[in-house]
């Protein structure tokens, strides 16, 4: 028996044959929604790094969320730390999304961009220090801890409020992004109640929200069970006219993975609601908060290959890019997987058959500074089958419409803030955040 597996084993590695189980899991990945000419000219006007939105993919997100199963009304609120700009908070109130802010200066930046108070939900982890002057602007506010909710109830005393709960589980597509259950300290503990009807009756306060939001790439079974425990929650508080799920809905930037399927798991919920009103009276409100599922797929980052380098037969062929951590930082932080596309622009641009395996590196100088780690692996390097490349090409980083432009290094190594771009509806690139000069790197510098 031995002796007949060594044999097999002998055939098969002598015959040339390399069962490439990566190359299985991986496939080549392909542009989304650019053309190669229409990266190209993204460089040509406005240089490299840059990253370009989709309009036409924004506004079929937008579209999928605001079909999302619901019995007795639906608000979609994006949440805006996801992509920031003004542009694309503009384009989604145009189609009727409301917003969620993690910070007193997402508030006043929604603000500023024309946003009507009244659509502006304030969850944070730090209360701003012109808390009051907002509120009295007319945002709304769910209270995340117990003090929190008793700052509130001192200011407004005898108003309404939302409550983020903690609701004892959570589910992330990884532990970074994963935000319930006891290792997270957001929102309040789920066995805190009877602290959180004392606040309410001290101020006088009602509850008219009940919130949870329990991680970024959530298991859908889990995010189920989530809305479940939450509804149960809500019977504590009958005032209550509005649940919010919270967002995390998971989208498959890699063609290996899965999109949530919004009719699928909001069909069940909706039941829930049913259910609930069935026997209390109560006809709920849903409230969705997703960020990744309304911007992921609709973004891209426009690079360079601005050098190849090689460590030899041993090791590893490099293409380093001249964007990297300072643009986008998920690959670095949680071994996000984006997919990765060259494209040649050696003659007219395109994407050449003849491919290779590259590890692919940001220009920072730090070997973390990695765009293909493992999964959920940034220390571990995995090298990725792309087409072949030459110093000069295009490389576009596809799933980089969430938490990119608004999450990096920035500044770091002294590179500039990139510029974003929204490819419109009629096919044209409008700029909507310029690159950022030298001069605003180290405007707050003091002199003496
Ligand atoms: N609502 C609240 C209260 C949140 O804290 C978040 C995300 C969302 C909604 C939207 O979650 P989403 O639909 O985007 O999963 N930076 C990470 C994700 C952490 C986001 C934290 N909060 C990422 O790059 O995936």
């Amino acid at each position: 028996m031995i002796f007949l597996l060594g044999f097999l084993r002998y055939l098969l590695f002598n015959s040339g044959f390399r069962p490439n189980l990566r190359m299985a899991i991986n496939p080549l990945e392909t542009l989304r929604f650019l053309t190669p000419a229409q990266a190209a000219a993204v460089r040509k006007n406005f240089g490299t790094p840059a990253f370009v939105y989709s309009e036409a993919a924004l506004r079929r997100a937008a579209a999928a969320c605001l079909a999302f199963p619901n019995a007795y009304g639906l608000t979609v609120r994006f949440a805006m730390k996801a992509c920031p700009n003004a542009a694309v908070l503009r384009l989604f109130d145009s189609l009727g999304l409301h917003f969620d802010a993690s910070s007193g200066w997402e508030v006043e930046r929604a603000l500023r961009a024309g946003l009507a108070p009244g659509k502006i939900s304030l969850s944070t982890q730090e209360l701003p220090e012109n808390f009051d002057a907002l509120l009295a602007k007319g945002i709304l506010f769910n209270a995340c801890s117990l003090s929190q909710l008793d700052r509130y109830g001192r200011q407004f005393p005898g108003t309404a409020l939302g409550v983020r709960f903690n609701p004892g589980l959570g589910s992330g597509s990884t532990g970074k992004t994963n935000v319930g259950g006891p290792g997270s300290s957001f929102g309040i503990w789920h066995e805190s109640l009877p602290d959180v009807h004392h606040l309410v009756a001290n101020h006088r306060l009602t509850v008219a929200r009940v919130h949870t939001h329990i991680g970024s790439g959530s298991d859908p079974v889990v995010w189920q069970r989530a809305a479940k425990l939450t509804l149960q929650l809500a019977r504590e508080f009958p005032a209550a006219t509005t649940i919010n799920l919270g967002g995390g809905f998971k989208v498959g930037r890699m063609a290996y993975e899965k999109t949530t399927d919004l009719q699928k798991i909001g069909a069940p919920v909706k039941k829930l609601f049913e259910e609930r009103a069935r026997t209390s009276g109560a006809k709920l409100r849903l409230e969705i908060e997703p960020g990744t599922y309304l911007v992921a797929l609709a973004g891209a980052l426009v690079c360079t290959v601005q050098d190849i380098v090689s460590t030899g037969a041993k090791g590893h062929d490099f293409l380093k890019l001249d964007a990297g951590m300072t643009d986008i930082l998920r690959p670095s932080l949680y071994g996000a997987q984006h997919p990765l596309v060259v494209v040649s622009t050696q003659k007219k641009p395109q994407i050449v058959a003849k491919t290779k395996e590259y590890l692919v590196v940001g220009h920072c100088c730090e070997s973390g500074d990695l765009l293909t780690p493992a999964p959920g692996e940034s220390e571990t390097l995995r090298p990725r089958l792309l087409a072949e490349a030459a110093p000069g090409d295009l490389c576009v980083i596809e799933g980089a419409g969430a938490y990119c432009a608004g999450m990096s290094a920035k500044n770091y190594n002294s590179f500039p803030e990139s510029p974003e771009v929204l490819l419109q509806k009629d096919g044209k690139l409008r700029l909507i955040r310029r690159r950022q000069t030298l001069e605003q790197i180290v405007q707050n510098e003091v002199e003496k």
